[in-house]
């Protein structure tokens, strides 16, 4: 009986290998990032998270307070994901301004033979709650982080500043990572401390800043972050009578220069967000909010902006940048139609505020520096702004 055993556990790890099964394989299973939710709406929303080992995964959703569930999967082309760690399953057909409840559900895959699959351990995470956005609020609250270059412990200083409870979502605006080279490195950086601290109940969105966009991984960041449905990292949030237009900033040298080695496309990158801006500030939701905020991690610049006195000695070192420059020509006419009301940038590493310059730049333009966050409150007394440091203190208050 026990020499049966043996020979049945001898030939268990001699077809391991063909088996596919990982090296640490007698791990428990386990959700072992998030969940964090990302482009959230009035009607639905995106939940993310990885597991252990490869499995079949889930999230089983209902109306808080009520029984009935509904269970949602990615689903594409006639197939479930399935066989995969890292999920982001997109969930519709949610009521607005209603409080949600949702767990993660998922089976081990122990072998996926194109004849027969072998399912391991199930596991649910526990239950967490969501509201959808409001499509009548009068009043929205957010936070803003920036410039968090792989410190998580700064993120985690700035947030404990922050009042998420209040708060519908956080806005990381760029550069919150210095490079995409190593697996596992924005969990690292930012989502595994904006899960701790909020990302399980409010969603976040990255708007990338010039530093995300570098290393070899960049090109599958977009597998961690889901700002819009469409998967863009450009796009408009609607909170009610607030309306928030992300813009993604590309680099912030010329496309041509030999540190990108020709494997960047930003100048047209940018003119496509132009042509797509022009459409969103025509459009009726746009035109219908009362608050128009726009989020961008370089500041866009125009030389005019520098006869302000104190931007004298700013601007004209930011216009030898392609970011700012292009930035600058692309949006500056567009949005000085469109009635902002503020736009919050961050990449100077210091608090630069451009104010309005009829003519030049009808908005104001908050430049955050790189250890502090804001929060940010739109109600019909305008668009109030705080910033306030990694120390706590509050360096800038002002209503716009
Ligand atoms: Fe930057």
């Amino acid at each position: 009986m026990k020499n049966n055993l043996l020979l049945r556990l001898a030939l268990i790890l001699m077809l391991l290998p063909t088996l596919g099964v990982a090296q640490n394989d007698a791990e428990p299973y386990t959700i072992n990032h998030g969940p964090y939710l990302q482009g959230l709406t009035y009607d639905g929303v995106i939940v993310c998270f990885t597991t252990s080992h490869r499995g079949f995964s889930g999230v089983e959703i209902r109306r808080k307070g009520t029984e009935q569930v509904r269970l949602c999967r990615t689903s594409k082309d006639g197939l479930f994901e399935a066989d995969n760690t890292l999920n982001s399953i997109h969930i519709e057909g949610l009521e607005p301004a209603t409080e949600y409840e949702y767990r993660i559900i998922s089976k081990r895959m122990l072998s996926f033979e194109p004849y027969k699959v072998t399912f391991g351990e199930e596991i649910a995470s526990e239950w967490y709650t969501f509201s959808t956005f409001d499509p009548k609020a009068e009043a929205v609250t957010f936070v803003v982080a920036n410039d968090i270059h792989d410190d998580a412990k700064k993120c985690a200083d700035l947030l404990s500043h922050m009042p998420l409870d209040e708060a519908s979502m956080v806005f990381y605006n760029g550069d919150i990572m210095s490079h995409y080279s190593q697996q596992g490195q924005p969990y690292a950086s930012f989502i595994d401390v904006s899960v701790e601290k909020f990302a399980t109940q409010k969603p976040f969105a990255v708007v990338r800043g010039n530093h995300e966009t570098r290393g070899h991984l960049a090109r599958q960041y977009g597998d961690y972050i889901h700002n819009t449905r469409d998967g863009k990292y450009y796009g408009v949030y609607y909170f009610g009578t607030t309306a928030v237009v992300m813009l993604d900033c590309g680099e912030d040298k010329d496309d041509a220069h030999p540190v990108y080695a020709g494997l960047v496309d930003f100048d047209r990158y940018r003119e496509e967000q132009a042509e797509w801006l022009k459409q969103v500030v025509r459009s009726k939701a746009f035109r219908r909010a009362e608050r128009r905020i726009v989020i961008v991690h370089i500041p866009p610049t125009v030389e005019r902006m520098a006869e302000v006195e104190q931007n004298a000695k700013v601007v004209p070192d930011l216009m030898t940048w392609r970011g700012n420059a292009h930035l600058g020509e692309l949006l500056l006419p567009i949005l000085n139609k469109a009635d902002i009301d503020v736009m919050l940038s961050a990449h100077l590493h210091k608090q630069v505020i451009f104010p309005v310059q009829p003519g030049v730049v009808e908005f104001p333009i908050i430049a955050n520096d790189n250890v502090s966050a804001m929060v940010v409150r739109s109600s019909s007394e305008g668009v109030y702004v705080k910033i306030v440091g990694r120390d706590g203190a509050i360096k800038h208050e002002k209503t716009y």
